[in-house]
């Protein structure tokens, strides 16, 4: 993941000016997961297009194609892997055995299609909502700069400052009074966890963007039965992406006004114009 990071960064270095959105935090992820699945790395900037296609703005017919070339990527791939299993997700997946039956092709090709949809968009759009809050807030990107050991911290603050997944759902069981509001048996029930994550009856100052935040029990990744599958896997790639910014000394400016995604499921910028410099040697 290290290796990964680095070569992201390197290449946004030589570029100077990018889009800290794609350039930068969607490819962290999105090359990270790839690898986890097994899928070649002469592949990723393939896959890197198709889900851009598929998941970001544009035309419903392209996003549409571009999805189904992902599915039909992925059902080339766990048939190889199926034929050939190695080390990887796509492997453990394609001979998987589940109560004496294996999973089926169009199991796996769901999954493969779940793990790079949850492993790329959220994590992609906290490190850059957190770049963001940085750049808002130099004071923090300074402290940071000289106490990395507040990096776990600075990373729960930016889950919570950024909330990237709006809301999560849930059917009441039973029926019960909350803060007023009688909520029945059967009701849908939405949970919007921005708002949670700024509850002032939690958090101090919950609009103040603090990365020495203690406690900090933000809902970012959801909680409870359904709790983030990749949470361990999102901290460890913001703390990297961080990192190596960090102390590799990179200065990074806004190159331009940042423009914010339209969605309800997510929240975060689209893009962000950045600059980086690498620091006098
Ligand atoms: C900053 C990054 C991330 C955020 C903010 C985030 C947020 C969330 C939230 C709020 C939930 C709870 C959904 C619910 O209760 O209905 C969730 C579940 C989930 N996340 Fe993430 N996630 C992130 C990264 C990831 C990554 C990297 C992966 C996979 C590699 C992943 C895979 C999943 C899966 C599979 C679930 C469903 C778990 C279940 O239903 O038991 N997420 N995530």
């Amino acid at each position: 993941m290290g290796e990964v990071t680095r070569r992201v960064v390197d290449d946004a270095l030589e570029r100077g000016s990018c889009d800290f959105v794609a350039d930068i935090a969607a490819r962290v992820p999105l090359y990270v997961i790839c690898r986890m699945m097994g899928v070649p790395s002469s592949d990723w900037d393939h896959l890197f297009k198709l889900t851009s296609q598929a998941f970001g703005a544009g035309d419903p017919l392209t996003q549409r194609f571009a999805h189904l070339d992902i599915m039909g990527y992925f059902e080339e791939l766990q048939a190889a892997k199926a034929a050939n299993p190695s080390d990887d997700l796509v492997s453990i997946l394609a001979t998987a055995v589940v109560d004496g039956v294996p999973l089926s092709p169009e199991d796996i090709i769901l999954n493969c299609d779940n793990l790079l949809v949850g492993g790329t968009e959220n994590t992609r759009i906290a490190a850059a909502g957190g770049m963001l809050a940085f750049l808002e807030h130099p004071d923090q990107w300074a402290a940071l700069a000289k106490e990395p050991d507040l990096l776990p911290s600075a990373v729960e603050e930016v889950l919570r400052w950024t909330s990237t997944a709006t809301h999560i759902m849930r059917t009441a069981v039973r029926p019960i009074e909350i803060h007023g509001p009688r909520i029945e048996a059967g009701d849908c029930v939405t949970f919007w966890l921005p708002s949670a994550n700024r509850d002032e009856s939690v958090f101090t100052d919950p609009d103040q963007f603090d990365i020495r935040r203690k406690p900090n029990r933000h809902l970012a990744l959801g909680f409870g039965e359904h709790f983030c599958l990749g949470s361990v896997l999102a901290r460890a790639e913001l703390r990297l992406l961080y990192h190596e910014l960090l102390h590799r000394s990179i200065r990074i400016e806004l190159d331009g006004t940042p423009t914010r995604l339209t969605s309800i499921v997510v929240n975060g910028p689209e893009y962000l114009p950045v600059r980086l410099t690498a620091a006098a040697a």
